[in-house]
């Protein structure tokens, strides 16, 4: 079966298709023909990933699916969360986006956050949601120079390190996004297998 992950993003497709086997086939976007921008304009991550597939479904008449994530820090009263990517501005500077959390956030003592992600299937016309979620806390200082976004301030529970200090294969472990994709892939699995 060929689906359609909405994202243009060569990284999330790999990292899908590794885990998801040869009974499924994932595209990209781009192997549609779609170069775009999907519009997000929804106020929660349930919204904005139902928007995204419900695009592409609504244009291609493909089975397809569409992933939102966003950091919710509980003293900042859960933002930056469906506005993560373009918290400081709409270039969706990463390390602007991680100075306007630290700064937010100044010397509270009250550090908790997670990562949240919502993953929105249409297939045969029907709509299905998943979440994937880690919890962890934030950080004082960036730490680590691996992954992207906030990875640097955010150490997940339980682990001495940042997700910026973690190799791929152990931050998708426990991260959010591998939550979802694995709760997806279950369903997909016992499903449609
Ligand atoms: P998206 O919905 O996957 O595009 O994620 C929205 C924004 O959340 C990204 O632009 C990043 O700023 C942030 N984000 C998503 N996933 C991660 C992650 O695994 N680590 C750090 N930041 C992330």
């Amino acid at each position: 079966m060929e689906l359609v992950f909405a994202t243009n993003n060569p990284n999330k497709l790999e990292e899908i298709q590794a885990l998801i086997g040869n009974q499924f086939k994932v595209l990209g976007l781009a192997d549609i023909g779609f170069i775009e921008e999907i519009p997000e304009t929804g106020d929660t991550l349930e919204e904005n990933a139902l928007q995204k597939s419900e695009y592409i479904f609504k244009k291609y008449k493909v089975n397809c699916f569409a992933d939102d994530t966003g950091l919710e820090v509980d003293a900042l009263n859960g933002e930056p969360g469906v506005y993560s990517a373009r918290y400081a501005g709409e270039d969706k500077n990463a390390d602007a986006n991680m100075n306007m959390v630290l700064n937010k956030l100044g010397d509270s003592s009250n550090r908790k956050a997670r990562f949240r992600t919502v993953i929105s299937l249409i297939i045969k016309g029907k709509e299905f949601q998943f979440e994937g979620s880690v919890d962890g806390e934030i950080l004082r200082v960036k730490t680590g120079g691996d992954g992207f976004g906030y990875d640097p301030i955010f150490k997940p529970t339980g682990f001495a390190n940042s997700f910026a200090e973690m190799n791929l294969q152990e931050k998708n472990e426990i991260s959010h996004r591998g939550r979802a994709m694995v709760k997806l892939i279950e369903f997909l699995k016992d499903n449609y297998a």
